[in-house]
């Protein structure tokens, strides 16, 4: 089963206009692989700037998203929201929601649910930090993190997870493509053993920590790495490497 590689980036909480204007000129222009999908992470008030300015070719995301249409919660974006600006993906549950905003796993199921209900796809994080892999816990921390995606999926066709181990984002720590292959292919087992098989081989798990220009090819490589979530070096226009890994 072929899947098509992914790649996102996460601009985070980075840039301006100015930054991000030029960021986008050089991914305009650049030579990318046609057997990628691109998805840009931006802002959510620069979600209308990226996805007016970024060629069609790219895809855009939102950083986060609330779990109803609308209503009274103030500081939130709902998927209508996301949709309304011609956007149709969103990140969920990265490791900066979970252990900087404090968001538990139902709210990241709840979440789930209601921008798969809504029509966007979902990049879906998890990852065990470095106590919990020292610990031996990687398995049990990543599966339960999985299990509660899971629940709230009905089509898996919207939905690419993405395994960042949190002592590898933002540190310069990438995982070695052994690390990231390994815990990829336990993922796919378990979709297989809990989902379908079907699911399992289908789905896109990508990697995320410390990508660079420098790691990605090596990671490519390995069987079970589908794509890439990039942070910092999405700033850059490295990240056109980092779509081009396989070429
Ligand atoms: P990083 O971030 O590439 O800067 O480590 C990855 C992420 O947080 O998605």
């Amino acid at each position: 089963m072929s899947r098509k590689f992914f790649v996102g980036g996460n601009w985070k909480m980075n840039g301006d206009k100015k930054s991000l204007g030029e960021l986008i000129q050089t991914m305009n222009g650049a030579k990318v692989d046609p057997n990628v999908d691109v998805v840009c992470g931006a802002p959510a008030i620069y979600l209308d700037f990226a996805r007016s300015h970024l060629d069609a070719k790219f895809g855009v995301a939102a950083q986060n998203c609330y779990k109803v249409p609308k209503g009274a919660f103030t500081g939130e974006i709902s998927p209508a929201m996301i949709k309304d600006c011609g956007v149709n993906w969103v990140i969920l549950g990265h490791s900066e929601r979970r252990h900087v905003f404090g968001e538990s796993d139902e709210l990241i199921g709840q979440k789930t649910a209601h921008a798969l209900e809504s029509g966007l796809g979902v990049i879906a994080c998890i990852g065990e930090k470095l106590d919990e892999r020292e610990g031996g816990i990687t398995e049990k921390v990543v599966f339960a993190q999985t299990k509660v995606i899971a629940d709230n999926v009905k089509d898996w066709s919207k939905v690419v997870l993405a395994y960042e181990p949190v002592w590898a984002i933002g540190t310069g720590k990438t995982a070695t493509p052994q690390q990231a292959q390994e815990v990829h292919d336990k993922l796919r087992g378990w979709l297989k053993a809990n989902v379908s098989e079907a699911v399992a081989n289908s789905v896109r798990i990508i990697y995320g920590g410390s990508v660079t220009g420098g790691t990605c090819k090596e990671l490519a490589s390995q069987k079970d790495v589908d794509g890439f979530l990039v942070g910092g070096a999405s700033l850059k226009p490295e990240f056109v490497e980092i779509i081009n890994a396989k070429m």
